[in-house]
C-alpha cells in the first residue's frame, strides 16, 4: 500500500485519528486561540507561498547553517531557476514584507501566520519533514517592548493552551561584529586549553566552538565555566536593551534562565534570543523560540529595519497540551428513513433544516431503522426525524426518549422551539 512520505503525517477527524498530532479538532483550537491572542495584540495573519527562490533561505537563514547546508528541499523549477520549500517563516515574511511597501503602513508591523513547513530533518517523535508552526513578527521597531512583548504573547498562547513550559532560555548575541571577535576570543581560549578538552569539542574549536558549551564530558564542562561569555562582551547600547528586555519581563511575571549558551539554528539573529522548553517532549524538547533580527531585512535587499518575532511547533504544543479537549461536535438533528419510499422527503428534511441553521445529518449508508438509531445516539444526535411513506415523521428527543408525530413542516419549528427552550 502506497504510504504517506516518511515524516509526514495526515490531519484526520478525530475517528481516525491515532494521535493528537493527527486530530483536526485539537489543531482547530490552537489556530481559534492564536488567532485570539494575537489578535488582540493587533497582529494580523499573513500566508506566503509554500516555496520561494533558494536565495531568501540562502540569504535570509545563512549559508552556513544545518538548515540550508542540509534541510532544506530545493529543487529547479524547469527554467533553471532554484526554488525551495520553506524550512521556516522569518525570512518570507520579510520578503513580503518588501515586495508589498508594508514600510510605509502604520509602524512596527505586526504579523502572525499558521502555516507549514518542510525540513529534511531524521523524523522521531516530535519531529517531522513537514510540520506546522504558529509565528509573530513585529517589524519596524527597536523597542525592548517589542521584544518583551513577544515573549509575553507567547507564553499567554502556551498557558492558554496548556502546554506545560518548563523553561524560558533567555539571552542576547549582541552584534555580528560583537560576535565574530568573540568567537575568536573563544577559539583562543579553547586552543590554550586543548589538552584538557574532550576530543570532539578538539576537533571542532574552529567549526563550531560555541558546542563547547553542550559538551557532556566533565574536564571539559570545568574547563567551560572559566571560558568568556558573549553576554560579558556585549557592547554598551545591546546590553543595554538586553537590561531593558530583562526588567519588563520581571515586571511581567515571567520567569527566565539567562543562557549565555544559547544559540539558535539561524544567523539572522541579533540582540535578543529565547527558547521555551518542555521536558515532556524528550530530546525534541523546543516548543518555540525567536528573537531579533535587526540584519536581516537589509540582506534581502531593504533598508536597515529592526525586527523581533518568534515561531512555536504545532505538533510539539500539540503533545504537550494535555488538556487541549477537542470542540464537541454537535448535531442537532439526524435524518433517518423508515421506509425507503420516504427518502426524497428525508432528503429534502435534511436540506432544509440545513437552511434554517440546524447542524444535521441525514441517513446515507442504508443502515435498519435499529441500526440507523443507534448510529443516531453514537454522533450525539439531540433530534432523530424518522420519515415514513406518507409525508409523516416522528420527531424522537433523544434526550428525554420522548417520540411526537408531526407532519414534515412541523419538524424544523419543533426542534427551533426546542432548542429555543434549552438554550
Ligand atoms: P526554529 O527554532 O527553527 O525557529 O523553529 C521554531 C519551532 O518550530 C521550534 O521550536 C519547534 O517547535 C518547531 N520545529 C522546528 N523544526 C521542526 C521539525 N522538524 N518538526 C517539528 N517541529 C519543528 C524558526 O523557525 C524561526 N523562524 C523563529 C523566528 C521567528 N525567529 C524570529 N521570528
Amino acid at each position: 500500500m502506497i504510504q504517506a512520505p516518511r515524516g509526514t503525517y495526515d490531519i484526520l477527524p478525530e475517528s481516525a485519528a491515532r494521535n493528537v498530532v493527527e486530530e483536526q479538532a485539537r489543531r482547530k483550537a490552537v489556530e481559534e486561540r492564536a488567532e485570539k491572542i494575537l489578535g488582540a495584540a493587533g497582529y494580523r495573519r499573513i500566508e506566503t507561498p509554500a516555496f520561494e527562490a533558494t536565495e531568501v533561505f540562502a540569504r535570509g537563514v545563512g549559508e552556513a547553517t544545518d538548515i540550508v547546508q542540509k534541510e532544506m528541499y530545493t529543487f529547479d523549477d524547469g527554467g533553471g531557476r532554484s526554488l525551495t520549500l520553506r524550512p521556516e517563516g522569518t525570512a518570507p515574511v520579510c520578503r513580503a514584507y518588501l515586495q508589498h511597501g508594508m514600510r510605509k503602513l502604520a509602524l512596527p508591523v505586526k504579523l502572525w501566520y499558521l502555516s507549514t513547513f518542510f525540513r529534511a530533518e531524521a523524523p522521531q517523535r516530535g519531529r517531522y519533514r513537514q510540520f506546522w508552526q504558529v509565528g509573530a513578527e513585529a517589524i519596524g521597531s527597536d523597542k525592548p517592548e517589542t521584544d518583551a512583548e513577544l515573549i509575553v504573547l507567547l507564553a499567554d498562547l502556551l498557558d492558554a493552551l496548556g502546554v506545560s513550559h518548563d523553561r524560558l532560555r533567555l539571552s542576547s548575541l549582541g552584534t555580528p561584529e560583537t560576535r565574530a571577535e568573540y568567537r575568536e576570543e573563544l577559539k583562543a581560549f579553547l586552543r590554550a586549553h586543548e589538552d584538557e578538552l574532550a576530543e570532539e569539542v578538539r576537533n571542532r574549536i574552529e567549526l563550531n566552538p560555541m558546542r563547547a558549551f553542550d559538551a557532556d564530558d566533565a574536564r571539559t564542562r570545568a574547563v567551560m565555566r572559566d571560558a568568556p561569555k558573549l553576554l560579558d562582551r556585549l557592547a554598551p547600547g545591546d546590553a543595554e536593551h538586553f537590561a531593558q528586555v530583562r526588567s519588563l519581563l520581571d515586571e511581567a511575571g515571567i520567569s527566565y534562565e539567562l543562557d549565555p549558551t544559547l544559540v539558535r539554528g539561524l544567523d539572522y539573529y541579533t540582540r535578543t534570543v529565547f527558547e521555551f522548553t518542555s521536558d515532556e517532549l524528550g530530546a525534541q524538547s523546543g516548543l518555540g523560540g525567536g528573537g531579533r533580527y535587526d540584519g536581516l531585512i537589509e540582506l534581502l535587499d531593504g533598508p536597515p529595519t529592526p525586527a523581533v518575532g518568534w515561531a512555536a511547533g504545532v505538533e510539539r504544543m500539540l503533545l504537550s497540551a494535555r488538556d487541549l479537549a477537542p470542540p464537541a461536535e454537535l448535531v442537532d438533528l439526524y435524518v433517518a428513513l423508515a421506509e425507503p419510499a420516504g427518502s426524497l422527503t428525508a432528503f429534502e428534511l435534511a436540506l432544509e433544516a440545513r437552511r434554517a441553521g440546524l447542524q444535521t445529518q441525514l441517513e446515507l449508508a442504508g443502515r435498519s431503522l435499529k441500526g440507523q438509531l443507534k448510529h443516531a445516539d453514537r454522533i450525539g444526535a439531540r433530534f432523530v426525524a424518522i420519515v415514513g411513506d406518507n409525508g409523516h415523521v416522528s420527531l424522537k428527543d433523544m434526550g428525554s426518549g420522548e417520540q411526537r408525530e408531526l407532519t414534515t413542516s412541523d419538524v424544523i419549528p419543533a426542534i427551533l422551539r426546542g432548542r429555543h427552550t434549552q438554550a
